[in-house]
């Protein structure tokens, strides 16, 4: 058997949705199959105003843009995320200042964000790593008391919860993913949700190039014009299609999914207890929409052997992590050095990423975790 590391789930309705979409003639954003997913994620997570962009990277560009982050400002981050997070932000001028992850959950440690705030703090920028919400409360609380803007990173977490509220409703501005990678899945797409109605009207200029042709579209005014930055934030109709397919079936797929997480629980549970690995800790408040397993092996040859004997003895795809954000070469470039976030470091030179995708909740799962547990048999007894 061969298992991928993540694999494209058909929920059966992609390819009639794509032709009715095709055949439309409305192909470029916000037309019906854009409204139908828009309206479908307010129904089902009670998003606020919601934009369908090209991707989880565009929507995060965006959100700086809305932010107004510019030159000089600093924003507080995760050094365990994407690149995109981080250049959403260093694109228009800002200086990143990276902060340690919590073990546990290898999302930002809220309690060590506050001690980062200087008076040029704009924006905390955190990310819901494997699709476990961060800490947002207290995120917020901080920035409600230092006036700062929050932007949540939602790209793994859509269908996740913190203290019964779904991802992505809390922070002024939230960003998802609809990359081929994550649960939900158009190929490349995304999402941003903006939570501060006062800056509602302005997300639809900066969605359409800067113009106010929403109001046209809207029948408010006969002509639009060029009234602030802007640029194409739009995912087009088509790739839409495949997304409300994707998002209708988001129950089931979850189920599946759900699967997966138990399985692995079970299997690692005994090692961990042995002091071999650790394993993510959701939180009781938290909700998680099973986009990843991950676990942080005991050293770095262990790792290595881990991912090469599940590769060469049993044909199964088992990944690392980010590479931290401040010790890359472009990190470097802002003054940090490898031993500044030792925590971070020190899990993501030992995390590995286990494989996940809804299929597997069905198929090859007994095989996978036989596996994975032989392994661990050879390397550790
Ligand atoms: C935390 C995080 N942010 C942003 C992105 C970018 O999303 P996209 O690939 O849709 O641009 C990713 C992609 O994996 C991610 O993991």
């Amino acid at each position: 058997m061969i298992i991928p590391f993540n694999k494209v789930y058909f929920t059966g309705n992609e390819e009639k949705y794509l032709l009715e979409s095709l055949y439309s003639g409305r192909h470029c954003g916000n037309h019906d199959f854009c409204k139908k997913v828009i309206a479908l994620m307010r129904e089902k997570h009670g998003f606020n105003e919601t934009f369908l962009v090209p991707s989880g990277t565009a929507a995060l560009e965006m959100g700086a843009v809305l932010a107004n982050i510019g030159p000089g400002d600093e924003v507080i981050l995760p050094s365990f995320t994407f690149s995109s997070t981080v250049n959403a932000v260093v694109l228009f001028g800002a200086v990143p200042v990276f902060c340690e992850v919590e073990p546990e959950t290898m999302n930002i440690d809220a309690t060590k964000i506050e001690a980062l705030i200087t008076p040029k703090t704009k924006m905390i920028l955190p990310i819901d790593y494997a699709g476990l919400s961060c800490d947002i409360d207290t995120i917020m609380d901080i920035a409600n008391r230092h006036n700062l803007i929050v932007m949540q990173d939602c790209a793994q977490s859509y269908g996740s919860y913190y203290k019964g509220k779904p991802c992505g409703t809390q922070a002024h501005i939230a960003t998802f993913s609809f990359h081929e990678t994550k649960n939900y899945n158009s190929g490349e797409g995304g999402a941003l949700v903006v939570n501060v109605p006062e800056w509602e009207a302005r997300a639809h200029f900066l969605q359409e190039k800067g113009t106010d042709r929403t109001l046209v579209l809207n029948g408010v005014k006969s002509k639009y014009h060029w009234v602030d930055k802007g640029s194409s934030y739009l995912l087009s109709d088509i790739l839409a299609a495949m997304l409300l397919a994707q998002l209708e079936a988001e129950d089931k797929m979850k189920s599946l999914r759900s699967n997966i997480t138990k399985a692995y629980i079970e299997l690692l549970t005994p090692w961990q207890e042995k002091g071999k690995l650790t394993f993510r800790k959701v939180p009781e408040h938290a909700e998680i929409n099973h986009h990843a397993f991950w676990v942080v092996i005991d050293t770095i040859e262990h790792q290595q052997q881990f991912m090469a004997k599940l590769r060469d003895d049993h044909n199964i795809a088992a990944y690392i992590g980010y590479q931290p954000l401040h010790s890359a070469p472009k990190g470097l470039e802002f003054g940090y050095k490898i031993e500044d976030l030792p925590i971070t470091q020190y899990q993501a030179d030992r995390i590995v990423r286990l494989p996940f995708y809804t299929e597997l909740g069905e198929i090859g799962l007994d095989y996978t975790v036989n596996a994975i547990s032989q392994v661990l048999q050879e390397i550790y007894e």
